[in-house]
């Protein structure tokens, strides 16, 4: 055996089997100490040509000997040793994101929404603060008795990573806060300077080692590494902007808890400013947007929080975005490429969608290849209703097309420059058959997207189904996630969302089948069976979101569990109401008929007496079930004909089947105020609040864990009636239902 002190002077031709292996294992020690001094330590101990020869040692004796590559290569490294990942934090408080503005029109509708949601009139005073949007990633920092003990990242919004060790190392954020509330997670937001990213790149190019794309890229890779000592050599910033759990309020304005924060330690943003309405906004926005360029950080636009602590808790929250903030972003960056072809993607409900492809272009930063053209009117230059956009330039392939990026939003074509268009160049042909299945591709009356025909028979549609199926929101199994399920679909493994959950019983006799796949070990493939497993009993709003059914989003997905409660109530009155449907789609069709009909003979067309018609048709049954439904508040005609109708198709109904005998659907339980006086009831307001907008009164009902409904019926539980309540009111009392005026329902629920 040779000495390993020697195996080091011997060329790598020369080597033999040993002493390869040998060699491979002092420089994996030896690349693992320059490691740690380089990064951890911040003092290299050998110089870059040498790391890098190292390197190359490594590389071209694993070239050499490859069944003599360590498990453990440092060539299979990128700084530090792997980890198993980060553990997971649940956020008590959930991170939300924020909606977005682009225009001066949409921040006057920001304000006259809170307005009206607030109820307050168009002179009353109404204050905001404005700031700067940061671009980097959002963390979350739990101090307890005035200690760091926890940090996490947005993740989902309700589960984060938790990066406690890494945030420890960033020098904006203090590890013990004095004077402040017994509990308190401080949010805000992790980017890296102008200054330290360029340093940060060239650091890294001299190391032959990845470059980052932009700033935002860098902080992210930073925080998220395995390494402690890795975020450590990386220069990263910190600043608090908001708050999440505390025991105690740190002011009743943001101005207040703003400045608490800057007393407790953090960094605040100094571009902060108070302002007294949507005009004060712009005006800062305009001097945000000016002093941007020499900021020396990258921001992407400003964000504006009503100032009153008490009206943001009023305002309360959407699925995911807080009402009383948004963010105003700034205008996308442009940039003029070739178009050199466009690409049909087809989506989970069939939508035929076109995608440019271009010749790569750097756009704010980030090379783009790929745009979105929207559909066939607006690569015609038509919009949805036949009118023009860009002057009705049509786009063609061998155009020069500019394109833009909007935040984090997929790239567009906004613009096509005629003058360059070759001469060659035909009009796009939109395909009329789905360029995966070939199944018609078809496009009915009012929608503006062509629609593939093929159902679960096109392998498109198929796919994206299963995506959508293990997405975050749906089912979001851990190890499972769009590459995995894409890769068991083309290998007809998994065709249906029911086939995820037999894998086991299909592939995992001795796990050998899926252990022998590339990138499945032992451990994974049993972890993937259990994570399988674990999500078996599901709520019943995820299951309903996860079936992917056109229209049914999570809002919607929410308010039908809400209403029905459990899986067995909603699909009876599903199935009740389909006759309904079926004449809603037949009335729809009939009116199309008419109109046509009645511009040939020159009168006018009679279309109520053609929906009555075909409604008169409808058995009793099939109407209360319908209007049960769509009295749903959120529930309209478009997502109850979709949902009715989707459930009536064979093909469709049996694959919900074969996942349903798998599953355990857990009963709605929202009500998180079980104890509420309205917990479970179902509550109709009608006629004018004069406390509350309906939309306050709604949002409030609904988080005591009442069902609000638009329609008084036997399951109504209560009527709230303000002034001029009608029919409703009528109803309710034949039907003896209990009714309350405002004053009373505030009483109720402890409000007055
Ligand atoms: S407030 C409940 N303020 O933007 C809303 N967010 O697009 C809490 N961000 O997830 C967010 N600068 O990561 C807020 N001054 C600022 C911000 C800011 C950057 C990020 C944050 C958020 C994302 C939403």
């Amino acid at each position: 055996m040779p000495d390993s002190n020697t195996t080091s002077d011997i060329a790598i031709d020369a080597l033999n089997a040993d002493q390869a292996r040998t060699e491979l294992a002092r420089l994996s020690v030896d690349m693992a100490r320059a490691n740690a001094a380089y990064h951890r330590d911040d003092q290299p101990d050998i110089s870059d040509a040498e790391y890098d020869a190292l390197k190359a040692r490594n590389l071209a004796i694993e070239a050499r000997f490859p069944n003599l590559k360590r498990a453990d290569s440092p060539s299979e490294q990128v700084g530090a040793a792997p980890a198993d990942g980060f553990s997971k934090v649940a956020h008590v408080v959930r991170m939300l994101s924020l909606s977005n503005a682009f225009d001066d029109v949409d921040i006057q509708e920001f304000d006259d929404r809170i307005r009206r949601y607030l109820g307050l009139s168009n002179d009353a005073p109404l204050a905001y603060t404005s700031e700067p949007k940061i671009d980097g990633l959002s963390l979350s920092l739990r101090y307890e008795a005035g200690q760091l003990v926890q940090a996490a990242t947005r993740g989902d919004g309700a589960v984060g990573e938790n990066v406690t060790a890494n945030a420890r190392t960033i020098s904006d954020i203090p590890q013990i806060l004095i004077g402040a509330p017994d509990v308190l997670e401080v949010r805000g937001e992790v980017y890296m300077s102008h200054v330290d990213f360029e340093a940060l790149n060239a650091r890294q190019a001299e190391r032959s080692d990845k470059q980052f794309a932009n700033p935002r890229n860098a902080a992210a890779g930073s925080l998220r590494q395995l390494d402690a000592s890795v975020t450590k050599s990386r220069p990263l910033r910190f600043f608090a902007y908001a708050w999440g759990d505390v025991s105690a309020p740190l002011g009743d304005t943001q101005v207040q808890a703003i400045e608490r924060l800057e007393e407790l330690g953090f960094q605040t943003n100094t571009l902060t400013a108070l302002c007294d309405g949507p005009q004060a906004l712009l005006d800062h926005y305009a001097k945000i947007e000016q002093a941007r360029a020499t900021l020396g950080y990258d921001i992407d636009g400003v964000v504006y929080k009503v100032n009153d602590l008490a009206l943001q808790q009023r305002l309360g929250f959407r699925s995911t975005t807080p009402r009383w903030a948004i963010a105003h972003k700034f205008p996308a960056e442009l940039a003029w490429t070739r178009l050199e072809g466009i690409d049909i993607q087809v989506g989970r409900t069939g939508a035929l969608s076109p995608v440019a492809r271009l010749l790569p272009v750097t756009v704010g930063g980030v090379v783009v290849s790929n745009a979105t053209l929207h559909n066939e009117d607006y690569i015609k230059g038509r919009d949805n209703t036949g009118g023009e956009i860009r002057g009705g330039k049509d786009i063609r392939v061998g155009d020069w097309v500019q394109v833009y990026r909007a935040g984090d939003v997929i790239p567009k074509v906004a613009d096509v420059d005629l003058t360059k268009r070759p001469d060659d160049a035909e009009p796009y042909a939109f395909p009329q058959t789905c360029p995966e299945c070939h199944s018609a591709a078809i496009r009915e009356d009012g929608d503006a997207v062509r629609r593939c025909s093929g159902g679960l028979i096109c392998p498109a549609q198929a796919m994206e189904k299963l995506k959508h199926f293990v997405s975050r929101a749906a089912f979001d199994i851990e190890g499972l996630g769009a590459k995995q399920v894409e890769q068991f679909y083309r290998d007809g493994w998994v065709h249906e969302p029911a086939d995820i959950f037999t894998l086991r019983a299909r592939y995992g006799t001795g796990l050998q089948q899926l252990k022998n796949r590339e990138g499945w070990g032992d451990k994974s493939a049993d972890n993937l069976f259990q994570a399988i497993d674990d999500k078996r009993a599901i709520e019943l709003k995820r299951f309903l979101f996860s079936l992917g059914i056109r229209h049914v989003g999570e809002v919607a997905a929410g308010d039908l569990a809400r209403h029905y409660g459990d899986w067995p109530a909603l699909i009876a009155t599903l199935d009740a109401a389909g006759p309904t449907a079926m004449s809603h789609l037949q009335a729809d069709a009939a009116e199309v008929a008419e109109r046509q009909a009645a511009a040939k003979e020159g009168r006018k067309p009679k279309i109520k007496a053609t929906r009555d018609a075909i409604w008169a048709q409808v058995n009793p049954t099939a109407k209360t079930a319908w209007d049960d439904l769509t009295g749903i508040d959120g529930i309209g005609d478009t997502v109850a004909v979709s949902l009715v109708t989707s459930l009536q198709q064979e093909a469709e109904r049996a694959s919900i089947s074969r996942l349903v005998a798998e599953l355990d659907i857990q009963p709605d339980d929202t009500p998180a105020n079980t104890d509420s006086p309205v917990a479970g009831k179902t509550v109709v307001f009608t006629g004018t609040l004069e406390k509350m907008t309906r939309a306050e009164a709604k949002a409030r009902a609904e988080a005591l864990g009442a069902k609000v409904s638009g329609s008084v019926s036997a399951k109504t539980d209560l009527l709230v009636a303000g002034p001029g309540a009608g029919s409703k009111a009528r109803k309710a009392a034949d039907l003896g239902v209990k009714t309350l005026d405002e004053d009373g329902w505030l009483a109720l629920i402890g409000a007055s």
